[in-house]
């Protein structure tokens, strides 16, 4: 399975240099681990580990002031960036115009993309949530080749860093959408955690994680793996 540790916007210098040195006696089994530190760090991690961007500039090299380039990740080794975390739209007021920006530089250069996508809670209980998705999706792809690669992160908006966890029923109906509609890997993201993964790893239809919360918390991390 896929594992990724997306620490947003957590750490300071010398608790990532620790934090690597305890992630050394993880046992990670067959995982693909992918390690998503505040984008600041990139160059930190050892180039024996996946790492990837929590974000990129919706602009090209040039005059941005401040902007982190797509092309700068690339050149520190990222293989991944993620797109559309629900807290650069939610919290930072991007929108999916931006994130389609952010999606075709990643693309144009050579980042995998992990597209986020999620529901809110009233799309999730009203029931549209399953076409609100497919349709946030399928704009965010429109003119884009679907052969490329990328992954995509089912994460329900009110799940994340919240506790609340939809049923594996309810996620399922996303899941297996957006596998028969893109034929990608899909994650699931959403305070997963070590106590709801034996119930969360059922799920139809995933490929693996996208672990926030606990992915700051390596003994945590480990039993979660150990139950993977
Ligand atoms: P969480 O975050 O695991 O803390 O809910 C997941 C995410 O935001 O990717």
């Amino acid at each position: 399975m896929i594992v990724a540790l997306n620490h947003k916007s957590n750490f300071t210098k010398e608790e990532l240099l620790s934090y690597l040195d305890a992630y050394k006696n993880l046992n990670t089994y067959n995982h693909e681990m992918i390690l998503i530190p505040s984008v600041c760090y990139l160059s930190l991690i050892p180039s024996n580990l996946t790492y990837a961007s929590q974000d990129v500039s919706s602009k090209d090299m040039g005059a941005y002031t401040g902007e982190v380039t797509a092309k700068a990740i690339r050149s520190l080794g990222a293989k991944y960036t993620l797109i559309n975390h629900s807290e650069r739209t939610t919290k930072m007021n991007e929108n999916l115009d931006i994130s389609k920006q952010k999606l075709e530089q990643a693309f144009s250069n050579d980042l995998i993309p992990i597209i986020c996508i999620g529901d809110s809670l009233e799309e999730h209980k009203n029931g549209e949530y399953v076409d609100k998705i497919k349709k946030d999706m399928d704009y965010l792809l429109s003119d884009i080749d679907k052969s490329k690669d990328f992954i995509i992160a089912y994460e329900p908006i009110f799940a994340i860093g919240t506790g609340i966890v939809p049923t594996n029923e309810d996620i399922e109906k996303v899941t297996t959408m957006l596998k028969e509609t893109y034929h990608k890997k899909i994650l699931y993201g959403g305070s997963a955690n070590e106590k709801n993964i034996d119930e969360l790893k059922q799920v139809k239809d995933i490929d693996g994680f996208l672990l926030g919360g606990i992915s700051l918390k390596l003994p945590s991390l480990q039993e979660f793996l150990n139950k993977l």
